[in-house]
């Protein structure tokens, strides 16, 4: 370990030479794969091509992000209009419409083909003895259209507001909403009800075995990357030696760097410092980017996460992170706090899907096998998933927004070993 110490220390007198060359180094210029850049090409958002990207071709552009102080519509206050009549069939069928909300990712209905449902909200099985009422229809309308009349912090997007459901499709879910009512049948599968269910072992095999988990191989392979020689005339490992050195250098990331004036993860710093030393090409979320960044990580398995947030810089970040971190975004006004604080959805089910919490710790696997996709996907990726199928165009993934975001992320996991790669259905 000393030895290693003495080892930085004489990198970092020697990096100050390439430093003064150039003091900063701007990164706003995105370095990322173009479809990482996420540009609007023909009015459109360039996404990643496949599943699931691929399977939310909406552009979002219209909706505020985090780059843009574009208005989100005010709450609008709605009334019940006199002259529709409610289809209760119809209503349940949207209720039930994935390409509309689904309700069933937050709220709990009656019926066996009700699958799967998450109680991030209120069990809805006997909301129609709850709103009983002639005039309780409205405040369900009103609810419905737009619940920030109702209560400003609510988190459920505005269906009506923003055009999602119509007033018609809305009289119709009411009508449905009714016949949520009386004793409840038994429960023939307990893991039908989302209160009930068991939660997922969530458990892939061992995510270091490299027979199991195809990311340890992946990552091996970019040994290669470590020791190939750019248009510079040198390798990583010309300057760092073996890939071992790199022991502990991951859990500091994110970490501030003068040199960029942000903080950077380490995909970032492979895009950066490890291309501008090596003239070799490294884009974020390009596949050689990715497994390096993985393996350099993995130097790290084991030991304790320990970022920065005390220096001022770094903490200047972490408060911007935190503050993105709860900022409003989208056609469907969530911030990344609804799904992952504990007194939101975070530790509840969305859908069938149980969330992570912030509070657990989310990030320490990174970058994690998608089993279900078959692809490894950093942190950066991640949240670009997370926000997309909710109406946010996202922002490339070397973004500093992101690095910040991570950052504070990441400070819930000071101290808990890393893992990686994970593996994450
Ligand atoms: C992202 C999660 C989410 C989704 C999806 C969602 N809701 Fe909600 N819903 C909430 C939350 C949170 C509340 C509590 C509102 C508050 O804070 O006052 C709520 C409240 C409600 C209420 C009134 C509260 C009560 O007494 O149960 C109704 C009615 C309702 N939702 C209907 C719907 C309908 C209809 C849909 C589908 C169009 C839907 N919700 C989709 C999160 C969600
Ligand atoms: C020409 C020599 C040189 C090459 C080539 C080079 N590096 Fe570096 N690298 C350095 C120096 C010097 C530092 C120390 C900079 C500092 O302290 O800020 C450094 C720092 C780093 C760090 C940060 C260590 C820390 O303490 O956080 C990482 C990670 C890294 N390099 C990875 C790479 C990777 C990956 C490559 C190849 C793609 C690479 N480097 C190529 C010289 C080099
Ligand atoms: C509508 C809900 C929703 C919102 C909003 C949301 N996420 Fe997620 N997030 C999910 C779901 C679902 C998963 C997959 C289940 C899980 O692992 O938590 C997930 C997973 C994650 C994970 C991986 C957790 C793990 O253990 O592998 C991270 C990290 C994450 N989200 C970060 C974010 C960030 C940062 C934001 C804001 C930019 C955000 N999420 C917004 C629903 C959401």
């Amino acid at each position: 370990m000393k030895h290693q110490r003495m080892w930085i220390v004489g990198l970092a007198a020697a990096a100050f030479a390439t430093v003064q060359a150039a003091d900063f180094v701007d990164t706003n210029q995105s370095r990322a794969t173009p479809e990482a850049q996420g540009g609007i090409v023909d009015g459109k958002q360039k996404r990643y091509a496949g599943p699931p990207f691929g399977g939310v071709p909406n552009d979002w552009s219209e909706w505020p992000g985090y780059r843009d102080d574009k208005p989100y519509p005010a709450p609008q206050q709605a009334t019940l209009p006199a002259d529709l009549k409610g289809d209760a069939d119809n209503g349940r069928k949207l209720y039930m419409s994935r390409a509309k909300a689904p309700c069933t990712g937050c709220h709990l209905i009656r019926g066996d083909d009700v699958w799967p449902a998450g109680n991030v909200s209120t069990d809805h099985q006997q909301i129609g003895d709850r709103y009983a009422t002639p005039e309780a229809e409205a405040v369900l309308y009103q609810y419905i259209y737009d619940s920030r009349v109702i209560n400003p912090q609510s988190f459920m997007p505005p269906w009506g507001t923003v055009g999602i459901l119509s007033p018609q499709e809305i009289v119709d879910i009411i009508a449905f909403l009714k016949t949520q009512r009386g004793p409840l049948p038994e429960e023939k599968d307990p893991a039908r009800n989302p209160n009930t269910r068991p939660l997922p072992e969530n458990y892939f095999g061992d995510n270091l075995d490299p027979t199991n988990n195809a990311a340890v191989v992946l990552a091996e392979g970019a040994i290669d990357t470590w020791t190939r020689q750019g248009p510079k005339g040198k390798s990583c490992a010309d300057c760092h030696g073996e890939i071992e050195k790199m022991q502990g250098i991951a859990a500091q990331y994110p970490k501030y760097f003068p040199l960029y004036r942000r903080v950077m993860s380490m995909e970032d710093l492979v895009a950066w410092h490890g291309a501008d030393e090596t003239g070799l090409e490294l884009p974020s979320q390009g596949a050689e980017n990715i497994h390096l960044a993985l393996l350099i990580r993995m130097q790290s398995n084991g030991m304790p996460v320990a970022v920065d947030i005390e220096s001022p810089e770094a903490k200047a970040a972490y408060e911007r992170g935190k503050a993105l971190y709860y900022q409003r975004v989208g056609q469907r006004n969530h911030a990344c706090a609804d799904c992952h604080d504990a007194d939101r959805g975070g530790g509840k089910f969305l859908g069938g899907r149980l969330l992570g919490k912030k509070t657990d710790g989310m990030t320490r696997h990174f970058p994690t096998l998608r089993t279900n996709f078959a692809q490894i996907w950093d942190m950066r990726k991640r949240m670009q998933w997370c926000m997309t199928p909710l109406g946010m165009n996202y922002l490339p993934a070397d973004a500093v927004e992101y690095a910040e975001i991570e950052l504070y992320l990441t400070s819930f996991d000071n101290g808990k070993p890393i893992s990686a790669p994970g593996m994450r259905h």
